[in-house]
């Protein structure tokens, strides 16, 4: 799996130090209010089991899928949601995402909770690609910004389903990807 890797953008090392400050900049927003963490599937799992752990009230955890691609390449204009009837009235909600790309699968989840009555809705995503950006949305918590386009994986993010479970973020070689 390793031997795929081209480069390592993000070691684990500077991952771990980065989802710390990020619980912490989080826990300074929120202060004692009580927090719901939404999770988007399947991306987020690794960030969002980090992340949480860093946090340090008590929060509820769940779980939606919102998928914006089918068969891992063609974006969907409208992401699919699949959100759990959890209540969300007048709780504050933060979105944990693995990666905003073109922001629509975010701009639909703050949407949802709204209509569900949330009192806040927040988003944190461990990555942001900017460059991909296709729709406004502001993404509070950001764990690192990637320049370029780079197609990355680990640390949940796959191709086909698969290298999620890297302990880092890198780019896959050139012969993996188009082979
Ligand atoms: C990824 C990611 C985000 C979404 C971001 O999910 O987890 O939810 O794409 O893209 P957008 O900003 O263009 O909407 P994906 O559908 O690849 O599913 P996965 O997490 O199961 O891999």
């Amino acid at each position: 799996m390793y031997g795929d890797v081209a480069e390592i953008l993000y070691s684990r090392e500077q991952i771990d130090e980065r989802v710390k400050e990020l619980a912490a900049q989080i826990t300074g927003v929120y202060q004692d209010r009580d927090l719901t963490v939404a999770v988007t599937l399947t991306g987020a799992f690794i960030f969002a089991a980090d992340l949480v752990r860093h946090l340090p009230n008590s929060v509820r955890i769940t779980f939606v899928r919102a998928s914006s691609y089918r068969d891992a390449e063609e974006p969907q204009q409208v992401p699919q949601l699949d959100i759990p009837e959890l209540g969300f009235d007048g709780r504050h909600v933060l979105i944990v995402e693995d990666i905003v790309d073109t922001g629509r699968t975010a701009v639909a989840l703050i949407d949802a909770f709204r209509e569900r009555g949330a009192a806040s809705v927040r988003v944190c995503s461990f990555l942001d690609k900017t460059s991909r950006r296709e729709v406004d949305v502001d993404v509070e918590f950001i764990g690192f910004t990637l320049t370029g386009s780079p197609f990355v994986v680990g640390y949940g993010l796959d191709r086909a389903n698969r290298y999620r479970n890297l302990p880092f973020v890198g780019v896959l070689k050139p012969e993996v990807i188009n082979g």
